[in-house]
């Protein structure tokens, strides 16, 4: 199994391009399903979640054509299979998004209870009781949701709490429903919003992207189109941190910074710069020593869940005390006991991680628990004294393109092992 092998020490320099977002890739992949016309897709990352779901597509019978370059090119015509087994599911949750397309456009899905990262219980209640609302007869059995629908219809449907791929999964299904669905408290992540604008491109009617109301006028059929996926801020912001943590200088290209204003704003915080050379470019600076930073992980605008344990490290390494309250997903703390193995002191209340700088950390062997969480290894490692060992990293790839070929091509001395 992989090894990543970081020496830290080394204040990353220079440019590196910045990836398609996984979170917009995945759902736009799944939106495919609703026509039988030829899709065209580009800067879709390399990543093992992009390719789990080009393989679910692919057993659905999905004819799929992957240029490196340009992107994915699918046509949907022959889809005769309406199961997405165990096998592929449990290594990604995010399968669940070709329950609304299917049942929308075929009328029935069969769709394994999800897996996928093991942070807090995740249930897919809201997606169920979504589509039931539009009329689709579910019933639980064998591990199975299986859905079945003459045609949906339209409905209001408040989600309770706030879901990024509940918002996708009904958004999609709305879109050829018989009338309007109304969808409340809906998700304003920037990834729906790429997914909205996708839609209207195949002819779906959607108004309200980025707002928490999205009105969704059904209509009889989508068409073919083509469809650039935004860039990801999640990745965007994990280099940042990495320039922050080891006292760079960096700049990415490619990005999109409008996306990050919280993110940003706590960096800042923290003591580092942050500038926009081009509108697609952000630089960033990192003085020594950092700042502490207080913050709430909450829905977008808030600060993304998906950064808490970056800069739970960024923290660590910071003049004081901070605090990180994680409100989105319960559990999502399993990176602390490996982040104190490299000498960080953190303790956990409830919700709440507690944080108190140390004047460096210290390598040592780690394993990663879930994507977001190798990440934060990998930022403690580019940060810490010595070498730092991660192994289980395949929960890295679900999520990061080439992540220790761009750390690299930055300075960093960091290597990959398949011992
Ligand atoms: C998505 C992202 C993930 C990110 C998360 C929160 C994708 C592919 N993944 O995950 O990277 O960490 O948003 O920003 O886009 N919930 C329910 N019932 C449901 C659905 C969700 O109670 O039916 C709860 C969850 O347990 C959680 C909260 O809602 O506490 C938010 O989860 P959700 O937004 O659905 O996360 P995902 O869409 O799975």
């Amino acid at each position: 199994m992989d090894k990543i092998i970081v020496r830290g020490g080394h204040a990353l320099r220079g440019t590196i391009p910045i990836s398609g977002a996984k979170n917009a890739t995945l759902p736009a992949l799944a939106a495919t399903l609703l026509t039988g016309d030829r899709i065209h897709l580009s800067n879709i990352p390399h990543l093992k979640d992009v390719t789990t779901m080009l393989e679910l597509l692919g057993q659905h019978g999905s004819a799929i054509t992957v240029d490196e370059r340009l992107g994915v090119e699918i046509n949907n015509s022959g889809v005769n299979n309406f199961r997405a087994p165990y096998d592929l599911v449990r290594t990604m949750r995010a399968s669940i998004l070709v329950m609304g397309p299917l049942v929308a456009r075929h009328g029935m899905a069969e769709i394994s209870l999800p897996g996928g990262c093991a942070i807090g219980s995740r249930p897919v209640n809201l997606h169920i009781e979504g589509l039931r609302k539009m009329g689709a007869e579910i019933t639980l059995d064998e591990g199975y949701i299986r859905a079945r629908a003459n045609r949906l219809h339209g409905a209001t449907i408040y989600l309770d709490p706030v879901t990024v791929t509940g918002t996708e999964n009904l958004m999609m299904a709305a879109a050829l429903a018989d009338g309007r669905t109304i969808l409340e408290n809906a998700a304003r992540e920037p990834e729906v919003s790429d997914l909205a604008i996708f839609l209207n491109k195949m002819g779906a009617r959607i108004q309200g992207a980025g707002t928490s109301t999205l009105i969704i006028d059904g209509v009889e059929e989508l068409h073919g189109t083509q469809h650039r996926i935004i860039p990801d801020r999640i990745e965007t912001a994990t280099f940042m941190v990495a320039a922050a943590v080891t006292h760079g200088d960096i700049t990415l290209t490619d990005a999109d910074p409008e996306t990050l204003e919280t993110p940003i704003q706590k960096l800042r915080d923290a003591g580092v710069i942050v500038e926009f050379p081009e509108p697609d470019r952000i630089r960033i600076l990192a003085p020594d020593p950092l700042k502490p930073v207080d913050l709430e992980t909450s829905p977008y605008p808030g600060f993304p869940t998906d950064l808490q344990a970056q800069m739970l490290v960024l923290n660590s390494l910071a003049q004081g005390v901070s605090r990180i309250a994680e409100t989105v997903f319960e559990n999502r703390f399993m990176h602390v006991s490996e982040l104190q193995r490299l000498g960080a002191d953190i303790r956990i209340h409830g919700n709440i991680a507690e944080v108190h700088g140390v004047d460096h950390l210290l390598g040592a062997p780690v394993m990663a628990t879930d994507l977001r969480a190798s990440a934060s290894l990998v930022l403690a490692g580019l940060a810490a004294r010595g070498a730092t060992v991660i192994s289980r990293v395949y929960h890295i790839d679900r999520g990061y393109e080439r992540i220790e070929e761009k750390l690299h091509a930055l300075g960093a001395d960091i290597q990959r092992t398949s011992a």
